[in-house]
C-alpha cells in the first residue's frame, strides 16, 4: 500500500475557445464560445487524484496575481494541498486553448510562474517525498528540475510517474528511473524519433529501461507494456466527447490514485481509461474529471 501523491508541475489558467475548424495562417475566424477554467497540466492531474479521494499535495508555481489567486482557491475546493504551491514575482502560467468541432484540441502555453520551480524553491519540497509515495512529474516546468525531481525521488524510494508532455528530449540515464512512462501517440512518436508503430515504440522504451510505458490512444484506449514485453490493449468508454483538453490528465491521475489505493495495473488502466473518456463530455480540464462514484455507477469497478 503506497502513502500519498505529490504531483510537480504546472498550474496554468486556460482561455478556452470553440470554433467550428482550427484558424489558418492568415485568417479571421469567427467564433462559437469561449471559457475561462482551471488547467496545467501538473494541477489537472491533482484534481484527477483527488477525484478518486485520494492523499494529494501539488507542488508549483504561480504569480502574485488574481490568475494565481484563482487556482490556489479552486486547488483548494478540491481537496489538493496546496502548502508548496509558491508564489512568485513572474505571472501566472496561462494556456490558450483551439477546440474545433470534433473536440479536438491545439494548446499553446506561456510558462511564466511555472518556470520559477528550480533550484532552493524546489529543494525545499524534497523532504514531502517518502518511501512507498507516489510521485508525478511533466514537462511544464524547467526540464532540470524534472531530472531532479526524478533523481530525489527514486533516492527516497518513491514510485515515479513521468508525463513527458509537451514533448522534449529525455536523457536515457532518467529514462531508465522511471517506474511509468504515461504518454500520448504523438508524444510517442516524438519521443523515439522513428517511424514505428505504437506498439514498437512501447518495446523500444521498455529496452530503453523504462520499466513500463503506457500510451494512450484516444479513442482507441491504451497500449501497456512492461520489461516482459507483452502488450495488452486496453479498449476506452465510447462517448460524445466535446472537448479532448486534460483527458490525458484525467487518465494520468486516476491511473496514480488507482495504483496508490493498491489496484493491480490493468485495472488501474481500466480506470484511468474511464476517467479519461468521461473527462470529454464536458468542456474544460479539471472541471471534467469524473469523481470514482460516478464512475462506479457506470461500469462495475
Ligand atoms: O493537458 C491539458 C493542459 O495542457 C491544459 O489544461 C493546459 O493548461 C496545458 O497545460
Amino acid at each position: 500500500m503506497k502513502n500519498k501523491i505529490i504531483v510537480f508541475g504546472s498550474l496554468n489558467l486556460d482561455f478556452i475557445v470553440k470554433t467550428k475548424n482550427f484558424p489558418k495562417i492568415g485568417e479571421t475566424l469567427m467564433g462559437i464560445e469561449y471559457f475561462i477554467a482551471p488547467g496545467g497540466k501538473g494541477a489537472n492531474q491533482a484534481v484527477a487524484v483527488a477525484r478518486l479521494s485520494c492523499p494529494v499535495y501539488m507542488i508549483g508555481a504561480v504569480g502574485n496575481d488574481y490568475f494565481g489567486d484563482l487556482l490556489i482557491k479552486n486547488l483548494k475546493e478540491n481537496h489538493v494541498k496546496v502548502d508548496y504551491v509558491f508564489r512568485s514575482s513572474k505571472k501566472t502560467g496561462v494556456a490558450f486553448i483551439n477546440i474545433n468541432n470534433q473536440g479536438l484540441n491545439s494548446i499553446t502555453v506561456i510558462p511564466g510562474a511555472n518556470y520559477e520551480l528550480k533550484d532552493e524553491l524546489l529543494k525545499k519540497t524534497f523532504h514531502l517525498i517518502k518511501n512507498n509515495d507516489i510521485v508525478i512529474v511533466q514537462l511544464e516546468i524547467p526540464i532540470s528540475s524534472v531530472y531532479e525531481i526524478i533523481k530525489e525521488s527514486k533516492k527516497r524510494k518513491a514510485f515515479l510517474i513521468l508525463n513527458p508532455s509537451p514533448i522534449k528530449r529525455i536523457k536515457k540515464e532518467i529514462l531508465k528511473l522511471v517506474d511509468i512512462l504515461v504518454l500520448n501517440e504523438i508524444e510517442a512518436i516524438n519521443i523515439v524519433n522513428k517511424k514505428m508503430t505504437q506498439k514498437e515504440i512501447a518495446l523500444e522504451l521498455v529496452s530503453l529501461g523504462v520499466k513500463r510505458v503506457i500510451i494512450t490512444l484516444g479513442k482507441k484506449g491504451a497500449i501497456f507494456c512492461d520489461k516482459n514485453k507483452k502488450i495488452d490493449i486496453f479498449p476506452t468508454l465510447k462517448v460524445r466527447s466535446v472537448d479532448t483538453t486534460g483527458a490525458g490528465d484525467a487518465f494520468l491521475g486516476a491511473l496514480a490514485g488507482s495504483l496508490l489505493k493498491g489496484e493491480s495495473f490493468s485495472k488501474a488502466i481500466k480506470i484511468a481509461n474511464i476517467a479519461g473518456a468521461l473527462s470529454t463530455k464536458k468542456y474544460g480540464a479539471q472541471n471534467s474529471f469524473p469523481f470514482l462514484k460516478e464512475m462506479k455507477k457506470l461500469r462495475n469497478i
